[in-house]
């Protein structure tokens, strides 16, 4: 018996950064939108716990302890004193490190595929409290949709979204560590007063209405990190515009990157424009999406 979760990458439509906290972390206003993208979790029992993992990037993805995945099964199995004997399996399909969430969505995938292999019944509330020990992104990983995340990203409100949007994300050749994009923020602020990070309400008010102008008149600008993965990755500039001129509404980095993300108007313009991120020759993989996506999902 195997019990099999599929979960979806995000894209942050908002991402407003504070200043560094006692604790390293920066306080957020993260409005965060889950898109098509998706990775498989497969848990198996097995003699001992295992990762493996197959898809683009697998080889950059470790497979001991120190997995997001494992981590999520160790932390269930010791709150229920259950022994985590399962094998884990990631199909990966959300991009490696590219500020789409994908180690958290593995994290999520993980909890809720050893739930049901287990028959832990544990609550949302309990499967969310153990999603925020993880990681500031695993919690909207588990509920997906749209939503609000404050604090450091994992106290999330849901939003409303009235309509699709559709996504190309230009695939870096080579990744970015979260942790030194944080750096580079406090780094490129060190002599600024940073503000409260507050969430838009125009970009609230977009989304609500499935508002595809609305929302590409926000998007320069909306990511506080950007200019930091810019500062790390300047190659991602080029891409931003190679996407632009193929048609994109807007252009930006996803999360802390490198990835890039471009709203699109339709299915038919993603297609356009993946192709002329590709002919730029400005990225390793150009995929089309589309938002609101669900969340960890149990498929068989
Ligand atoms: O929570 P998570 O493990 O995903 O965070 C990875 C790293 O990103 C943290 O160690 C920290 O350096 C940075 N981070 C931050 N403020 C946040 C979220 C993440 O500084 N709100």
């Amino acid at each position: 018996m195997s019990v099999t979760v599929r979960v979806p990458a995000k894209v942050n439509v908002q991402l407003a950064v504070g200043g560094a906290r006692p604790d390293g972390f920066h306080d957020l206003a993260n409005v965060f939108l889950a898109v098509g993208l998706y990775d498989e979790v497969t848990a198996t029992p097995a003699d001992e716990l295992t990762v493996t993992c197959e898809g683009p990037g697998a080889d950059q993805v470790p497979l001991d302890r120190t997995n997001l995945a494992a981590r999520a099964a160790l932390a269930l199995a010791a709150r229920h004193g259950i022994d985590p004997a399962v094998r884990l399996h990631i199909a990966k399909d959300i991009p490696v490190a590219g500020g789409m969430a994908g180690g958290s969505a593995d994290a999520a995938g993980a909890l809720v595929a050893c739930d049901a292999l287990w028959g832990t019944g544990a609550s949302r509330a309990e499967l969310l409290d153990i999603c925020a020990e993880l990681g500031s992104d695993v919690p909207f990983s588990l509920v997906g949709g749209a939503a609000l995340g404050t604090g450091r990203g994992e106290r999330l409100r849901p939003l409303e979204v009235g309509g699709a949007f559709h996504w190309v994300f230009a695939v870096a050749d080579g990744g970015l560590s979260t942790p030194a994009v944080y750096r580079e923020f406090d780094r490129l602020h060190e002599n600024d007063e940073v503000p409260e990070p507050v969430a838009s309400q125009t970009l609230l008010d977009a989304l609500a209405k499935g508002d595809a102008d609305a929302l590409a008149a926000f998007l320069p600008g909306s990511n506080d990190l950007q200019p930091a993965a810019l500062s790390l990755f300047p190659k991602l500039a080029d891409t931003l515009e190679a996407g632009r001129a193929a048609g994109a509404l807007a252009a930006l980095v996803s999360g802390s990157g490198p990835t890039t993300a471009f709203l699109v108007r339709d299915a038919a313009s993603a297609h356009s424009v993946a192709e002329g991120l590709l002919a730029a020759g400005v990225c390793e993989a150009a995929r089309v999406a589309a938002s609101p996506a669900p969340g960890a999902t149990i498929l068989r």
